[in-house]
């Protein structure tokens, strides 16, 4: 096992009716500028609970942060929190809104260009506003982490950052809180904590038993229930508990510590939603099935391992085990109705050039947990994936 740190400050609420602990949560005195995105919060009446449990704590609303958070807009929100001497944010939609409220708590208190804190991928962050948030999309990990991915629409540009000063105080998980979300949202937040729990885990062994173990755990739970969350007639609680949880669990450190990461299907799907607007998780479905192929060698050991330990496969040669995992995966995706391939989205050959220009302009040259996905790497891997 590698040498690590591990410390999440993350007050975690879970459970039915848990919006009403916001009272308690957040610090009585707090000016609240409450963060949404487009109409979700309002027409569930989520906003609704959580304006009443603010009780008289004064309060105002930021609205119209969208998928895949702009800078544009969230730089609005900075000017409307500094004039309104707001000091605690609280972001109540998916990953995208909690992710712009950790960029704008970091950019209020930030002198000089904010985008630069971007540039820099957090390590300029000095101070941020405290801020917590009420989940409504269990799939990034952002309410238990202190990442954040921002995009520069001028620029074209999507870019992640992190600092020990964005981590929420508190995050409220309320499953019943999924129940309004559309098929397609639920498939992308299984989707998008699979690979954040593949990204993490299928590297290379570092007899991290432990890690490992937890990881099969998520990857076996998101299989279970996956499927299940597209076909029941009413939603179920325990199988949105259990999404959740795990996809909580995916991206809040724990699984990933102590062990190699990998993270280039990520930085790969960010360009692809950059430049075409494709949904996070679907960029992932895309990127991981063709990169398993290409990186078989370099993960070859761990790929056997989840083959066996995931999805039950012990028969036939290393390669054909290998293949089938792979394969199984790819499946997977399509099943809860993500395709897999670039055509699915309409992009043929002439968007791979395009899109490796765009990983080296952003420094994504040297990807994975060997730093050996050179742009020559992620051509192939995006031409497999035609
Ligand atoms: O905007 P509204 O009207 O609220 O609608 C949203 C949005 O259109 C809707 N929605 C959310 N909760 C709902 C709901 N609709 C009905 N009922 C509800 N309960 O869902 C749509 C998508 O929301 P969004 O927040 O964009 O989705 P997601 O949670 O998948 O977040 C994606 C963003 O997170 C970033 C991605 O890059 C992307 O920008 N990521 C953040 C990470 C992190 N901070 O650790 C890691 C991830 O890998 C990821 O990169
Ligand atoms: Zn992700």
């Amino acid at each position: 096992m590698l040498n690590f740190d591990f410390h999440n400050p993350t007050h975690i609420a879970f459970g039915k009716g848990r919006i009403a602990d916001l009272a308690k949560l957040v610090p009585a005195q707090a000016r609240v500028l409450i963060l949404v995105g487009g109409s979700s919060a309002e027409k569930t009446g989520t906003l609704g609970e959580v304006r009443a449990a603010l009780g008289e704590r004064h309060h105002a609303t930021f609205s119209g942060i969208e998928p895949n958070p702009s800078y544009e807009t969230s730089m609005k929100a900075v000017e409307q929190a500094r004039e309104g001497g707001f000091d605690f944010l609280l972001a109540v939609g998916g990953g995208s809104v909690i992710d712009a409220a950790k960029f704008i708590a970091a950019a209020v208190r930030f002198e000089g260009d904010p985008w630069s804190i971007l540039l820099k991928r957090g390590r300029n962050i000095t101070a941020a506003l405290p801020f917590g948030a009420v989940l409504t999309l269990p799939a990034t990990g952002s309410e238990m982490n202190n990442g954040s991915v921002i995009t520069h629409r001028g620029q074209g540009a999507k870019l992640a950052f992190s600092s020990v000063h964005c981590y929420p105080r508190f995050s409220v998980l309320d499953p019943t809180k999924t129940y309004t979300l559309p098929p397609q949202q639920l498939a992308n937040g299984v989707v998008d904590a699979f690979v954040h729990t593949v990204e993490q885990y299928l590297t290379y062994p570092v007899d991290a038993r432990v890690q490992d173990r937890f990881a099969e755990g998520i990857l076996q739970t998101l299989i279970e229930v996956g499927p299940r969350l597209l076909t029941a007639p009413e939603p179920v609680y325990d199988d949105r508990a259990n999404l959740m949880w795990a996809a909580t669990m995916a991206l809040n450190g724990l699984i990933g510590a102590g062990v190699p990461q990998d993270w280039s299907t990520h930085m790969i799907g960010h360009e692809l939603t950059a430049a075409h607007g494709i949904d996070h998780a679907r960029t992932l479905a895309i990127v991981l099935p063709a990169m398993l192929h290409e990186r078989r060698a370099q993960k070859k050991d761990k790929l056997l391992q989840y083959g066996e330990r995931v999805w039950g496969i012990t028969q036939g040669s290393e390669d054909e085990r290998i293949t089938a995992a792979i394969e199984r995966t790819r499946d997977f995706f399509e099943r809860m109705g993500v395709p897999t391939r670039l055509s699915g989205y309409g992009l043929g050959a002439d968007a791979v050039g395009p899109l490796v220009a765009q990983l080296e302009a952003h420094g994504m040259v040297q990807l994975s947990e060997h730093r050996d996905v050179t742009p020559e790497v992620s051509r192939r891997v995006l031409e497999a994936a035609l």
